[in-house]
């Protein structure tokens, strides 16, 4: 859960040799703190192992932007020569803010507006992936004005009921995105796009839901895609030439969690296409990967103050300890969303108190604000302590908000031992900032 260079040395919580303490007294909390080398690893991780997988049918690894975010971060995208997913014009507007080429980002999107559309092909961006056939005719119609043949890709929903949340399984017959291969509604939208010059089809993609363990989903969907690109070969005597399996590689949140690391799951994927190559006399396509979570999830914390702490009786005898903290859902939406759970440590203290039956809660006036519903915390917690919680990289602060005008924390690089912000706290004039006086 802890990213590769965050200790614990006599009990106290360091990132990159800076102890807990001295990083908040700097940056204050609530602060989302990024292990930067653990990012960079994780990134040039799942490069590596792409490449030393499929060796000349690796394609690419497209960061999912959505997960995390930032000018910084887009910089360290571009220097780990992968690419980008990004499924607005807000997410784009960041990834080239960061300098990275519209040759290495890919838009993704169930409802891209025509102006992300036109702005996409106008930069000349590398892949547009289609996902109504509405949107089969704007890009058709952006690349016609600009005089372009634009690469895109279709995402097809291959029926695959991941393991994972409901809310976060996108690849099962009854969502807003793609075009089902069962239904029919995949060969028309591919047939569409056949019929337009303007377009050129690169190939077929899916992404099957997040925080995914294992590789059995993705080898049912890689084969369904698999028989669909047979389908399209015998139609229309080509091959596709690109297979994309999206992201959703799954990541530890508990300690009796594993994270996904990319040789546990491409060696299974491998060998799911081989198969299919083999059942449906296809060549070997190229291989392009979307992760998002597994990438940044993992490199960040999150560091808490405590500021109150109450003990409630709950009937039965029992009491539990009420820990309220600087945050909560407004950085951390993720339990109330999905039910998602997290772990918490005293960070800057040994504690050798008993430890008691407790509730880590944040700020916001709501019930369900809450970070985690049942954790054993030492008794001796106090105001002043800090709280840390592992693994919030991913759509934590990226799904942060304002909620109760709480301002959303910053990110904090840390590096060999020096630390700097990458995305600075909001203050009370952001947030009166786009308010209009009568
Ligand atoms: N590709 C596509 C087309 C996606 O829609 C997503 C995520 C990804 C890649 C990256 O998935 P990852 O590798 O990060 O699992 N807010 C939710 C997760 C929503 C994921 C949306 N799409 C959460 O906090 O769990």
């Amino acid at each position: 859960m802890w990213s590769k260079n965050a200790s614990f040395e006599s009990g106290v919580l360091h990132l990159a040799g800076i102890p807990v303490a001295k990083l908040a007294e700097e940056f204050g909390t609530p602060t989302f703190f990024l292990d930067e080398d653990a990012f960079k690893s994780r990134a040039q991780a799942w490069n590596k192992g792409l490449h030393d997988e499929f060796g000349a049918h690796a394609g690419t690894i497209f960061y999912a932007a959505k997960s995390f975010i930032s000018t910084a971060v887009a910089q360290w995208i571009k220097e780990a020569e992968i690419g980008i997913d990004v499924c607005t014009g807000g997410e784009l507007a960041v990834a080239l803010a960061g300098g990275i080429a519209p040759s290495k980002i890919e838009l993704h999107g169930n409802n891209k507006s025509v102006a992300e559309i036109d702005r996409a092909v106008k930069i000349g961006i590398k892949t547009i992936v289609i996902d109504s056939l509405i949107e089969v005719e704007r890009v058709a119609a952006a690349a016609k004005k600009y005089g372009v043949r634009q690469a895109v890709m279709v995402r097809l929903i291959p029926g695959v009921q991941a393991d994972t949340h409901e809310k976060i399984s996108t690849a099962h017959e009854d969502v807003k995105f793609g075009f089902s291969i069962a239904s029919g509604a995949a060969w028309a939208a591919v047939q569409r796009v056949k019929e337009c010059p303007e377009l050129e089809l690169r190939g077929v993609h899916c992404h099957i839901g997040s925080q995914i363990f294992g590789s059995s989903a993705h080898e049912t969907a890689t084969d369904r895609l698999m028989s669909f690109m047979a389908r399209y070969r015998d139609e229309f005597k080509e091959q596709l030439p690109e297979l994309n399996l999206g992201g959703g590689f799954g990541i530890a949140y508990l300690t009796d969690e594993k994270t996904v690391e990319p040789a546990d799951v491409l060696g299974a994927i491998h060998r799911a296409i081989d198969k299919s190559c083999a059942q449906y006399s296809l060549d070997f396509p190229q291989i392009t990967l979307e992760p998002g979570r597994n990438i940044v999830g993992p490199s960040m914390f999150t560091l808490y103050e405590v500021g109150t702490v109450k003990q409630v009786d709950i009937g039965n005898g029992q009491i539990r300890t009420y820990v309220s903290v600087d945050g909560g859902m407004s950085d951390n939406i993720r339990p109330t969303l999905y039910d998602a759970e997290y772990t918490a440590v005293i960070a800057q203290r040994v504690s050798s108190a008993p430890l008691a039956l407790s509730r880590l809660v944040g700020k916001h006036c709501e019930t369900g604000d809450i970070i985690i519903n049942e954790i054993q915390l030492p008794s001796d917690i106090a105001p002043g302590d800090f709280i840390a919680t592992p693994a919030t990289g991913a759509y934590g602060r990226s799904m942060a908000s304002n909620y109760n005008h709480v301002p959303r924390p910053p990110v904090v690089a840390v590096k060999d031992g020096k630390a700097r912000v990458i995305v600075r706290r909001e203050n009370e004039e952001d947030l009166l900032a786009l308010d209009v006086k009568e």
